[in-house]
């Protein structure tokens, strides 16, 4: 097996072993540096990290908890730089049991925080802008850069697109429907043609509370998982998190948010043209006519995987008329047939079903419960679709399918081929023409165990460490390749998470290698690459997230490894040991 992946593969590294341990792991001749952990400074004048003394003020300035989404943007725009440029990174949530000591495992919403930390948890999520540098080899973050920036669960955004100012939009703090405090539950995110970031709000519904079940919206909340049982506390807290007191700021988060990395001055926005649902992320690719066209999945058992292809055109010579393409165009949901077509079928509003009949007066309508309108569809309902994400090199757009655990025998069908998929599989759509309704589909991998999980299915020339459990991020290098990264081996298969190696192309079609594995408790996210890939990067998520795990007894104090400092989420630099692209 070793000497046929190795003739025959795209990638050139030693695989590593899976296993289980305190720390993270790259193949021999590679190096890992950490880039920036929970707490460091982002902004000027951010206060020293005490973990003892967390304040809010020093968190909307520190570097934000359980980095998820990593894009790299080089300095100058436009430029191919591999040494210099900007990190726009997503903090997706809070492990409270691990920020504060004296809490137990458990529950945020058990966890009995005060308003303090309930207010530190909302300035530790969102986003953080970092300028970095490689010097002689090293990377490291411009102190008090100009574009260093924190976006928190309170920063202002506005609204765009078709349900921007639309009622279900306003409330008593914001009459305009125009004007959002903060982003929250950011997962993944893509990077678009014109050098802005995409971050998607995933599980936004863990952060409302109150009595949902009686609410003029109830059906909507029940759609969307609004729940009064909320994983965090935050209602009990803060007004506008409380359904009762403020029935409509659920509906403003859900959404793809848009951010200028390289204007620090910008305010962000929330682009409703995509429509809301818990967004995993977003990529766009550029389509052959110039229009640009954004994939995305909606992560939850049986949802949906999206795509909205804009109206108007990319303009390479000039960034500002980009800015908001996609504030206009058609937004789509996939049907997956078992013949191997995908039907791309439109959210257009007096098309179909989606009439006032059905409860949708307007566009607006469907965006703000897009849920309710690609059920009316009848999309197919997929196994948790997380990144979707297209190869701009080849064009193939690969859909992680992460588990399912609930799906029965008489729901399988050729794209969701397990009943009680716990290890997720990846889906692979073929198309020469992005904006079109129709294209192709087949499976590139289903993940498991070759032998001893049903169904697990790779390139023969797989190695008992290539094969992996519950896909979830995944990246494109600049050759082409494409990298996979996991969330919840450890639970599913007994092995950490990490990042693999997966051949798309040829006789080796299938191939999976190991490439990274993260410390105990941690999933693997990011990826992403620099232009010339000489760097990889990648977010290691909630390390130490065992069960059993505490601020006094993790499994883990990965990066630091001192006593009394947790574990601390951290985004890392991998290199080469004397320089030059990964896996050649
Ligand atoms: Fe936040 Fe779908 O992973
Ligand atoms: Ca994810
Ligand atoms: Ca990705
Ligand atoms: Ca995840």
């Amino acid at each position: 097996k070793e000497a046929e992946a190795a003739s025959g593969s795209a990638f050139k590294f030693k695989e590593i072993s899976h296993g289980y341990d305190a720390t993270a792991h790259v193949p021999e001749g590679y190096e890992i540096q950490t880039l920036i952990r929970w707490g460091d400074k982002v902004e000027a004048g951010a206060a020293a990290f005490d973990v003892n003394k967390l304040t809010v003020a020093g968190q909307a300035k520190q570097f934000g908890y359980n980095n998820d989404f990593v894009g790299f943007l080089p300095l100058p725009f436009g430029s191919k730089k591999s040494d210099h440029g900007l990190l726009a990174v997503n903090h997706e949530y809070t492990n409270a049991g691990m920020m504060w000591a004296g809490l137990p495992e458990g529950d945020a919403a058990e966890l009995k925080l005060s308003n303090e930390q309930v207010e530190i948890e909302i300035a530790s999520m969102g986003m953080s802008v970092i300028e970095i540098k490689r010097t002689n080899g090293k990377w490291a973050v411009v102190d008090s850069s100009k574009y260093n920036r924190r976006l928190t669960g309170s920063s202002p955004f506005t609204v765009t697109g078709p349900a921007a100012g639309h009622d279900k939009l306003k409330t008593k703090e914001d009459p305009t429907g125009l004007k959002v405090l903060g982003t929250i539950n950011n997962c993944a995110g893509g990077v678009t043609p014109w050098g802005t970031v995409l971050s998607g709000e995933e599980n936004f519904n863990g952060y409302f509370g109150g009595s949902p079940e009686t609410s003029q919206w109830a059906a909507d909340f029940k759609r969307y998982g609004v729940t009064k049982d909320s994983f965090y506390s935050w209602s009990q807290h803060v007004d506008r998190f409380n359904v009762d007191k403020e029935p409509n700021e659920a509906h403003r988060f859900g959404w793809i948010v848009e951010i200028d990395p390289y204007d620090p001055t910008s305010t962000p926005k929330k682009r409703t043209a995509l429509g809301r649902f818990k967004h995993e992320g977003a990529n766009v690719i550029l389509n052959k006519d110039g229009r640009v066209v954004a994939y995305m999945g909606d992560d939850e058992r049986f949802e949906y995987v999206y795509k909205f292809v804009s109206d108007g055109k990319y303009d390479p010579a000039k960034r500002e008329a980009n800015m908001d393409l996609l504030d206009k165009g058609t937004l789509y949901v996939a049907q997956f047939a078992d013949d191997g077509k995908v039907t791309w079928i439109a959210l257009v509003h007096g098309q179909g079903p989606l009439t006032a009949e059905n409860g949708f007066n307007s566009q607006a309508d469907i965006l703000i419960n897009t849920r309710k309108a690609a059920d009316l569809l009848k999309a197919t309902p997929m196994d948790r679709p997380e990144d979707v994400e297209a190869n701009t090199v080849t064009g193939k757009v690969y859909v992680m399918l992460t588990n399912n655990n609930r799906r029965t025998t008489e729901q399988i069908n050729k794209a969701n081929p397990r009943a009680n998929n716990t290890h997720g599989h990846v889906v692979e759509i073929t198309t020469a023409d992005h904006a079109a309704t129709d294209a192709k589909w087949s499976i590139l991998l289903v993940a498991g165990k070759p032998g001893v999980d049903h169904g697990a299915q790779y390139h023969r020339a797989t190695s008992d460490n290539g094969w992996m459990s519950c896909v979830d991020n995944c990246a494109v290098d600049s050759k082409g390749r494409l990298w996979i990264s996991t969330d919840g081996s450890p639970s599913a298969a007994g092995v950490a998470d990490g990042l693999y190696a997966v051949d798309t192309e040829g006789m080796m079609r299938g191939l999976s290698q190991l490439f990274f594995q993260a410390p105990s408790g941690a999933e693997v996210c990011g990826p992403w690459f620099t232009p010339d890939d000489t760097t990889l990067f990648i977010a290691v998520q909630h390390p130490g997230e065992d069960k059993g795990s505490t601020f006094s007894k993790p499994s883990t104090r990965w990066p630091d490894f001192k006593d009394g400092m947790p574990p601390r989420p951290s985004v890392i630099a991998i290199t080469r040991k004397g320089g030059g692209p990964i896996a050649v």
